[in-house]
């Protein structure tokens, strides 16, 4: 018996890097796995992966920022699992390109991170949660990110994209709890996969050496692996969540715990 035996979930992005670790997490847990993933290829390999492991999954190869591709999902898991347990809206991008600050930022780029990160969740919500509603609940969870509680230079789209995230969450949870639909958010610190591998490639970074300072900028002394977000996803999703929402919550190996001054003063409190 899984924890999921028999539920409908789709997972947004759900093909690579941390939607892909919660698809097959989802699915060895008996769930029925819907990805949207625009990367037909890696969209394909997750069924195959999932199936061939006994699991039920079925691929949605669309844009998640489009109306389309967000209706046409829900649609698809309707049809074939006969409605909508859990959303877990993991899609997100942040192009190498990106890292400039607002006055250099194009306009198109702004619009895209937006749709894609932020929109995407309004979207979800509005296909989804009618099919929630008549089955009597769900669970919507966002992959947000500690990027939406604190910044750094040259991400203004994407943080602001974080910080709507968590802020539609929030709202989101208040206007659905009396449907017993609960709406939560993760927000990963540093985590190993194709997005933090092409940003630091893409802005001209030595790849090892870059894990290694990213890994070390972590209380733990490590970069999160895509398993340790889909671990607190599939928690927040279950009934052993039943009395969570409107909350984040960070998995992030300490990061959001230090202050400004963490590395400048010693651990016996000498400046
Ligand atoms: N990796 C990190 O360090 C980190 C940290 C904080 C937050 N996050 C957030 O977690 C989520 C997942 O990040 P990741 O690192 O696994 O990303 P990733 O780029 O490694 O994987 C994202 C997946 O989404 C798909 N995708 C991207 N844009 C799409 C679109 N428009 N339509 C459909 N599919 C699309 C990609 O093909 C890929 O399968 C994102 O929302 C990201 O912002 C990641």
């Amino acid at each position: 018996m899984g924890e999921f035996d028999g539920k409908s979930v789709i997972v947004t992005g759900g093909a690579l890097g941390i939607g892909g670790a919660a698809s097959l997490a989802f699915a060895r847990e008996g769930a029925n796995v819907t990805i949207l993933d625009w990367n037909a290829e890696a969209g394909d390999a997750m069924v195959d992966r999932i199936t061939s492991s006994g699991g039920v999954a079925q691929f949605v190869h669309a844009d998640a920022g489009t109306t389309e591709g967000c209706r046409s999902t829900v649609e698809a898991a309707v049809e074939a699992y006969g409605g909508v347990d859990v959303v877990f809206n993991n899609v997100g991008i942040q192009p190498p390109d990106s890292y400039v600050d607002a006055v250099e930022l194009p306009e198109e780029t702004w619009d895209k991170i937006i749709a894609v990160n932020l929109k995407s969740r309004f979207l979800m919500a509005k296909y989804a949660v009618p099919h929630m509603r008549i089955a009597g609940g769900g669970v919507i969870i966002s992959s947000a990110s500690v990027q939406g509680l604190q910044s750094m230079g040259g991400v203004s789209a994407y943080a602001a994209s974080k910080g709507g995230d968590l802020s539609l969450m929030r709202q989101m949870s208040l206007d659905f709890a009396r449907d017993n639909i609960r709406v939560v958010a993760v927000n990963p610190g540093a985590i190993d996969t194709p997005m933090v591998r092409n940003a630091i490639e893409g802005t001209g970074g030595n790849l090892e050496d870059e894990l290694m300072s990213t890994a070390r900028a972590h209380p733990l002394g490590r970069i999160g692996q895509p398993e340790d977000i889909a671990n607190m996803v599939l928690f927040l999703a279950s009934d052993r969540a039943s009395f969570v929402t409107g909350s984040y919550f960070n998995v992030d190996g300490g990061l959001m715990a230090m202050g400004a001054w963490a590395n400048t003063v010693g651990a016996d409190g000498s400046a």
